[in-house]
């Protein structure tokens, strides 16, 4: 074992791999919404909370830390990757030491509550260090199309196993330190039960626009639109039956579209969407007096809430779009650097579309790009309408994700163009 060769050789904690085997041998178990909701309302228990993280937070995390161990050598070599297997082994020895506490004492509880909030914090800084992990090992080694897929693929994994991971950890410290969200009393935690979507999207077209006009002295308008079914419980005219649902879209501008949901994580994502769409908005209309404004659609179903953002900033070509969503194609700068945002206002280390499609996707939605080169680009975010099917989406480590780093550099199954054609006439 690699993770278990690397912290005996230096020396580290004690005991880590036998954690590390134990735990990744159990699933994670994802948590619905409102399973979310239910851990936090009127009969909320701290204890019950503390017996169920004291044992998943480690198999999150051990399920993830069998995952790092499959990254090449190479990347596993780099100063960023010690260090941020050092903060997962620290973190795992820390949460498995409750396992033989007593839930009932008080004691017992606020230290758990003091820990999470120490994991949470030696972990703040877990994606620009991976990042850097990432460019110290592509300055070096270069990049080729089977460690990008290797890569790609962990990362994925990788993030969405720390976005839950926080998830967890926020939600039984928001809820159980005592007090509630003065701005948000009706809150549960991170949790909106009425998230109001276009609110959600003002704010970030706002700070957003705010960034922009620093940076270029000018930004485009927004203009946003909500779209609705509405249900109609009636009769229904061929069989009969009392109650049959009819459902048409309509216009209603003026009703705020309402979803359960972590309003920061739908910031986040639309946040990104924004600064990138000012962005090209901005650098493709450089010479015309006006600027085209953002169009922004929020549709609820019964089964989707979708929400299109759609610019007219020149758009990109079909050929680079998945390339947008790598993480080692992208043109990262060194990251240590991105905190500044006066560096960089609008754009950052290339990471805002994977790691916002990993939100959407998160409670079972997707982030996806469709553009028209030459003309602009439609940013679509898909969420789950129902609070009963936005459910943890969450990385396990078994046989078929081992598979998955096995794959070796093989021909492709499809033909390459080749330079010269044919001579079909022979
Ligand atoms: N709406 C858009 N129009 C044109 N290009 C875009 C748009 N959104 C993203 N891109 C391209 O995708 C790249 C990656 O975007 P992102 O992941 O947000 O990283 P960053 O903005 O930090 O470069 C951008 O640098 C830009 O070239
Ligand atoms: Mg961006």
């Amino acid at each position: 074992m690699k993770f278990a060769q690397f912290l005996l050789k230096n020396g580290s904690v004690a005991g880590i791999p036998k954690h590390v085997e134990r735990f990744s041998k159990f699933s994670p178990s994802p948590l619905s919404m409102k399973q979310f909701i239910d851990f936090g309302s009127a009969n909320a228990c701290e204890k019950t909370s503390f017996v169920f993280l004291r044992q998943e937070l480690p198999v999150r995390l051990a399920n993830i830390m069998k995952e790092i161990d499959f990254l090449p050598d190479k990347l596993l070599g780099t100063p960023s990757l010690k260090l941020l297997i050092s903060w997962y082994s620290q973190s795992l020895l820390e949460l498995v030491e409750f396992l033989e506490e007593d839930p009932y004492d008080k004691d017992v509880l606020s230290n758990f509550t003091k820990t999470l909030v120490n994991v949470r914090n030696r972990h703040n800084n877990v994606v620009p260090t991976m990042a850097q992990g990432v460019v110290e090992y592509k300055e070096a080694f270069g990049v080729d199309p089977v460690t990008n897929q290797n890569v790609q693929y962990f990362l994925d994994r990788f993030y969405m196993s720390r976005i839950s991971t926080r998830m967890l950890m926020n939600q039984h410290t928001l809820i159980f330190d005592g007090s509630v969200n003065p701005a948000h009393p009706k809150h549960i935690g991170s949790i909106d039960p009425t998230c109001d979507v276009s609110e959600v999207v003002k704010d970030a077209y706002e700070t957003a626009k705010m960034l922009c006009e620093q940076y270029y002295l000018t930004s485009p308008e927004m203009e946003i639109t909500q779209l609705k079914h509405i249900h109609i419980l009636s009769e229904c005219l061929f069989c009969c039956m009392i109650n049959a649902v009819v459902c048409f879209p309509a216009k209603n501008p003026g009703q705020p579209l309402h979803i359960v949901y972590v309003p920061s994580h739908l910031y986040h994502m639309l946040f990104e969407l924004f600064k990138n769409a000012m962005r090209a908005t901005v650098e493709t209309h450089e010479m015309s007096p006006t600027l085209p404004p953002i169009k922004v659609r929020v549709a609820l179903g019964t089964e989707d809430l979708t929400i299109k953002m759609s610019d007219r900033g020149g758009g990109v070509p079909l050929r680079k779009i998945e390339r947008l969503f790598s993480y080692m194609y992208s043109t990262a700068p060194n990251p240590v650097h991105v905190d500044n945002a006066r560096n960089a206002p609008l754009a950052g280390f290339g990471y805002g579309l994977p790691i916002s499609r990993l939100y959407a996707k998160y409670f079972q939605g997707d982030l996806q790009l469709y553009s028209m080169e030459g003309y602009g680009t439609s940013a679509v975010i898909y969420l789950k309408a129902l609070s009963s099917e936005s459910v943890e989406r969450l990385p396990v480590f078994n046989k078929s994700a081992l598979r998955h780093y096995q794959t070796t550099s093989e021909a492709d199954d499809w033909c390459m163009p080749s330079k010269d054609p044919k001579k079909l006439g022979k």
